[in-house]
């Protein structure tokens, strides 16, 4: 067999019945639109911009690469996302047509339409405006998967306020950098949230956050009572949401702004320093996460569309938020995790709401079929999944094995899947299958959206042939694009658009290989010191800076060690400012540095393994040699060079684990 045999070989084609009604229908469709993007870039881009997104005011100029590489999309437009998302639908005839499909942990389902949400977001709207918030203030959500995470993002936008979503998993610490970096003025969050038949306290974060200090522009904070449980409220300050809109009316005029103006600000780790604040524009933003929405995942209004991502991570902003209510979509918001009551409930849910589009992670897949495997009750085929016609996977390579696991037990067999590669610097899908054209290779994220300018280059910025692998990069700016990192311009220019390319390309901070026959893209992981925890983005550098700060650390070094299940795990190496502790005591000291890290970050940063080392090894220059941590970390033998380490006796003692 050829090597072109092979690969035809493996090529999951588009199945005929969803062709046919696909938006982008046939490779014909994909490959025009690319051409077009070839021949005319600002034209291609400005086309879709006047036919998907609803302008206030026109724009006229389209790409600005004046300030490169702070590029501006559509500058001199006006619109409003809420707008685009709520009235437009209401006006067009969708006003009574399911917007929601709310389903709480408990299980108990509300429904809220396009009129209502709309309604909901005025009031809350107005509710903002009277306390003082207003176009170009910053407010942190740190609330649980709810509608009124949605209403309150939505609220935002409608006012012109800048949001900066807070995921409910980070700890008091993470919040209150977050709130001081962005100088935001309002926290919107819950009194509890219920996660797995628990109610987790959420409140009691905020007060601590901002009993932290650096949190002096916070003035107020609106509390969300989602249990009635035990909740202190700060007079003055403190108010529950239930009294902000009461009386409040439920008609509030948009707030038309600029394209560039920044819709909001998203954290996320880097391979140095604190996490940066990501921040995006109004109208390119709103363009990629509609045309994704519609190409990508062939959304049209009657589908119901499930996207199982938390509002904290963008996965949430742009396919929760924003995409599928800009197209007048169904969707699901839940509150619970897919492990309660039971492993069943992705697949209850999907039977019980007739879900047509799913889109989940494949730490989620991988610890479902797990699930399956030891409890044949909660395997897919129990559950009538008739309903599916599409499938995506994000935030992680998915393995092939958990792909065909997927197409087959949840898909039936009939769903395209989609792996969908992007980045919360991204904005939308960059590189995916459109599920009406592109034939599917498990484990390939296929090619890149029609416009998208992606390429693997060496460290010089030379493309490498096809079959070679190298840096992933992006030639061009596109519109849903970061603009910025908040308040800090220079380490958006260095993160993102290095000297190495002459600043030409924006660097994704992965390495990715195309396939030498078909050119298809497979992502092989971050290039930089960044990890990736069941689809959660943690830098390395985060958790040592969270361990050195413990009286007891005088030097840590953090790694990953891949995972069957989390795709990556994370391993510390640590040297105490006492001796190396051994047994018992060496167990204890474990878990006091997991729960410190948990509680300095978030429970999503623990280190699943913690190592203790009289020193680490490091080069006689005195720089860590991580390389051989990963390799330590893995369980390898160490193969390499380590003439250049000075003290090699280190790595015997960094083998073994505490017990
Ligand atoms: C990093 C971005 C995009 C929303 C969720 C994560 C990895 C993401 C894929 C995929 C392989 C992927 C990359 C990327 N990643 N999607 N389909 N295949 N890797 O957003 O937290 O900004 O993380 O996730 O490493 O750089 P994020």
């Amino acid at each position: 067999m050829s090597s072109n045999e092979s690969a035809e070989a493996r090529l999951y084609y588009p199945p005929e019945e969803f062709v046919r009604q696909a938006t982008i229908s046939g490779m014909d469709a994909y490959k025009s639109l690319c051409d077009e993007a070839q021949r005319d870039y600002e034209g291609y881009w400005a086309r879709l911009a006047r036919e998907h997104v609803v302008w206030h005011k026109p724009f006229t100029q389209v790409l600005d690469q004046g300030e490169a590489p702070f590029f501006k999309w559509f500058a001199d437009g006006q619109l409003n996302v809420s707008y685009n998302c709520l009235d437009r639908n209401v006006q067009s005839g969708l006003g009574d047509k399911v917007a929601i499909i709310f389903e709480a942990d408990n299980g108990r389902v509300t429904k809220v339409t396009y009129s209502e949400l709309l309604a909901k977001v005025c009031q809350f709207s107005n509710a903002l405006k009277s306390v003082g918030v207003g176009k170009g203030d910053r407010v942190v959500i740190y609330l649980p998967m709810s509608v009124e995470g949605i209403v309150a993002m939505q609220a935002c936008a409608r006012i012109g306020a800048t949001h900066s979503v807070v995921f409910g998993g980070f700890s008091a610490q993470s919040l209150r950098d977050r709130i001081n970096d962005a100088g935001a003025v309002l926290v919107i969050t819950a009194d509890e949230q219920c996660r797995g038949g628990k109610n987790i306290p959420l409140k009691p974060a905020v007060d601590e956050a901002l009993s932290l200090g650096g949190c002096e522009s916070i003035r107020n904070v609106v509390v969300y009572q989602r249990t009635g449980g035990a909740c202190n409220m700060v007079a003055g300050r403190d108010l529950w949401w239930h009294d902000a809109v009461q009386g409040q009316g439920d008609a509030c005029e948009p707030e038309w702004v600029e394209a560039e103006h920044p819709l909001f600000l998203l954290y996320t780790s880097g391979s140095t320093g604190k996490p940066k604040g990501v921040q995006h524009s109004t109208g390119g933003y709103l363009l990629q996460a509609v045309l994704t929405t519609k190409w990508t995942f062939d959304l049209k209004p009657v589908d119901v569309f499930w996207c199982t991502a938390d509002i904290g991570w963008v996965t949430g902003h742009t396919y929760i938020t924003y995409g599928p209510l800009a197209c007048g979509g169904t969707e699901i918001v839940f509150e619970g995790v897919p492990s309660y009551p039971d492993a069943g409930r992705f697949w209850k849910m999907i039977q019980d709401h007739k879900v047509n589009i799913f889109y989940t992670a494949p730490t989620a897949i991988r610890s479902l079929i797990k699930a399956a495997e030891t409890n044949p009750v909660v395997h897919p085929r129990n559950y009538d999944l008739g309903s599916l016609r599409l499938m995506g996977s994000v935030g992680e390579p998915i393995n092939p094995a958990a792909w065909e696991w997927y197409h087959r037990n949840v898909g039936g067999g009939r769903c395209p899947i989609v792996d969908t590669f992007w980045q919360t610097e991204t904005g939308g899908h960059m590189i995916t299958p459109l599920p009406g054209a592109t034939p599917l290779v498990p484990g390939s994220c296929t090619l890149p959206f029609p416009g998208i300018q992606a390429s693997v280059v060496d460290e010089t910025g030379a493309e490498v042939p096809w079959g070679q692998g190298g840096i992933l990069v992006m030639k061009k700016p596109w519109p849903g694009m970061i603009r910025t990192i908040w308040g800090d311009p220079e380490r958006f220019r260095k993160s993102y658009y290095p000297a190495d390319f002459q600043g030409k390309y924006y660097l994704a901070g992965d390495g990715a290989i195309r396939d030498r026959n078909t050119g298809y893209f497979t992502i092989t992981g971050r290039i930089d010191d960044v990890l990736n925890v069941s689809g959660h983005r943690m830098g390395t550098m985060e958790i040592e800076s969270a361990l050195v700060a413990h009286p007891l650390v005088a030097e840590s070094a953090v790694v990953g060690r891949p995972d069957e299940l989390t795709g990556e795990a994370i391993v510390a190496f640590v040297v105490l400012r006492r001796s190396r502790p051994t047994g018992e005591e060496a167990k204890k000291i474990v878990a006091e540095l997991q729960a410190w890290v948990g509680k300095e970050i978030g429970p999503i940063a623990k280190p699943r393994d913690i190592r203790f080392g009289d020193n680490l090894p490091k080069t006689r220059s005195g720089k860590i040699m991580r390389r051989l941590l990963r390799a330590i970390a893995k369980g390898e033998d160490i193969t390499q060079d380590v003439s250049t380490l000075e003290n090699p006796a280190i790595l015997d003692q960094l083998k073994h684990g505490a017990g």
